[in-house]
Order: C-alpha cells, then structure tokens, then sequence
C-alpha cells in the first residue's frame, strides 16, 4: 500500500507523504500557497497562532466526503486520502484572512 495521498488544492492535485499539512502540500504545489506568519518550517512547534493560513475543506477525504464546518488552519491541519481544499479559490477564506490581518 502507498503511503502517498492525494490531496487536491484549488483545483491542483498532488500527491504527498501521509502526516504532510495542507500548507506543506500547497507549498509544493507552488502558485499563491496560504500566507503563514507564525509556522516556520524549519521549527518544531510552530504556527496555529496567527490564523492568517486559514482554507477551506469542502471535502474532508475520500472516505468521508463531507466538508468542514470551519475554516482551519493549513499549516496544523495533515491532508487526507481525497481532501479537497479551497485557498484562492475561496471569497469566505480571503475576507477571513483580511478580517485577521486587520487586526495585527
Ligand atoms: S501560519 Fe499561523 S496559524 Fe498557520
């Protein structure tokens, strides 16, 4: 069994290792990935502060389908088997990260 899983990000597909984020995912997909203000990569325990990586999962996974209830944060949030994720792509995530930029 692979230990790759597909996750696609506004409307781009990309295979990743299981445990990889969303934001890691989007990172490697390239394009305009999610802001990221307090996770950095090369440190442990880092980001789900700011909130400004938020993006949408309109669909969890392949095995369950449904979406999210809430917009969460990409950079603490792993990608699932057939998870689809809205970034750009989303006018709720764009005005949710202004609301949140606004504010710092
Ligand atoms: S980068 Fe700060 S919460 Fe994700």
């Amino acid at each position: 069994m692979s230990d790759l899983i597909k996750i696609t990000i506004d409307g781009k597909s990309i295979e990743v290792p299981k445990g990889t984020t969303i934001l890691q995912a989007a990172r490697q997909i390239g394009g305009k990935y999610p802001p990221a203000m307090c996770y950095y990569s090369s440190l442990k325990n880092t980001g789900g502060k700011c909130r400004v990586c938020l993006v949408k999962v309109t669909q969890g996974s392949e095995a369950n389908p449904r979406p999210m209830p809430k917009l969460v944060a990409s950079c603490l949030t792993r990608a699932e088997h057939g998870m689809v994720v809205e970034n750009e792509s989303s006018q709720e995530v764009i005005d949710a990260r202004n609301g949140i930029v606004e504010f710092c």
